[in-house]
């Protein structure tokens, strides 16, 4: 039996994000630039690589298993690799399959999804105007995505959005998102904007919204109750007490949790990133594509978990862009 892993400040790494594609069928702002070039296919993990690569992971003590991207749904047979993942559930290594989405594809794949272990999904929703959203998303559609929450919920998956603050934005969007939320049973989880990628002459400083802010002016309407509960992530809760809804707040900048950071990333290359604020990473591809056999493979994994740094240096704080990444959050996963 392997030992798990644990990196050089005593956290058990028991969370991986995977990056299936780099693609995506929209261009948010903070995220891509409009005329993005993507990878070439030979250079991304093939599904039974993915599967191989995940698969070690679970061996290695990982319990909850999240896809992203770029947009994982637009990855072709996509549901293959979910269904494969699904013996990990069934054998009772893996806690949880989940996948953080736009939402354009959910329509089509909820079912799927429910049907290979999937039990709740992460949508990135930023806002409720159609014209703010094809905005933002550049030429994203909304009612496509609004079909795509429905769908998720009929086919019983739970759902919770994930809101980029977006100062001068979405701001005047926090009642209106928070009672979307509450009506149809979602959780709603407010993220900071984050310096990454390199994507022209976005303000990420002129976008930046505190959470701080955000939660003081929800606390204007509602009473919140700080919940101890964590899913696993670096969400923080709070209960609106008016409600019973849950709100999550995401702070990489104004609040550091990476003290009880649990999670690693695999690019859809192949890279593990064991700090999504850090440029350190190691491959992966190479001893994946090497030989057939897993031992190289885990102790490269191994191995670059020995080095998982401390945690991030994003810092605002001093009105400059400290810290900023230069790949693209599409790239490594979110
Ligand atoms: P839950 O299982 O619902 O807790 O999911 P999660 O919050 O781990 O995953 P999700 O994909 O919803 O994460 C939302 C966003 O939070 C990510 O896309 C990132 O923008 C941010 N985020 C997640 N993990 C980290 C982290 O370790 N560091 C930083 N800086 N940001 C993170
Ligand atoms: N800062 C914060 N969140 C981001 N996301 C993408 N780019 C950024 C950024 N620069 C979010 C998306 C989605 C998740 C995958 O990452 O909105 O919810
Ligand atoms: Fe696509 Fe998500 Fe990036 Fe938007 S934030 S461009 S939906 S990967």
């Amino acid at each position: 039996m392997n030992s798990p892993l644990v990196d050089p400040f005593q956290r058990a790494i028991r969370y991986l994000r995977v990056s299936v594609t780099d693609r995506c069928d929209f261009r948010c702002v903070y995220c891509m630039s409009e005329n993005m070039t993507f990878l070439p296919k030979k250079e991304l993990l093939t599904l039974e690589e993915l599967d191989r690569l995940c698969s070690a992971f679970v061996r290695l003590g990982v319990e909850k298993l999240r896809i992203t991207g770029g947009e994982p749904l637009v990855r072709r047979e996509i549901m293959t690799f979910f269904h494969a993942m699904s013996r990990h559930l069934d054998s009772g290594a893996l806690k949880e399959l989940t996948l953080t989405t736009n939402g354009s594809q959910l329509e089509r794949f909820a079912t799927d999804l429910a049907a290979a272990g999937v039990r709740r999904v992460n949508v990135s929703l930023d806002t409720l105007d159609e014209a703010k959203f094809a905005r933002v998303t550049r030429w994203g559609r909304l009612p496509q995505v609004l079909r795509g929450l429905d769908a998720a919920q009929a086919a019983g998956l739970r759902v919770k959005l994930n809101a980029v603050a977006l100062k001068d934005f979405n701001d005047d969007e926090l009642l209106t998102l928070t009672r979307f939320c509450a009506e149809r049973d979602m959780d709603l989880t407010w993220i900071e904007v984050m310096p990454m990628g390199d994507i022209g002459n976005e303000d990420r400083l002129g976008q930046y919204w505190s959470l701080g802010d955000l939660r003081a002016r929800l606390a204007e309407r509602y009473t919140l109750t700080d919940l101890p509960e964590s899913t696993g992530g670096p969400a923080r809760y709070v209960r609106l007490e008016e409600t019973g809804q849950k709100i999550g707040f995401i702070t990489p900048l104004s609040h550091n949790f990476c003290e009880s950071c649990n999670r690693v990333r695999v690019t859809c290359t192949g890279e593990i990133y064991t700090c999504l604020g850090q440029e350190g990473h190691a491959d992966l591809r190479a001893p994946l594509r090497a030989c057939e056999a897993d031992a190289p493979l885990e102790d490269a994994i191994r191995a670059a978990i020995a080095l998982k740094p401390r945690g991030h240096d994003f810092d605002y704080s001093r009105q400059t862009v400290d810290g900023r990444v230069s790949r693209h959050m599409s790239h490594t996963g979110g």
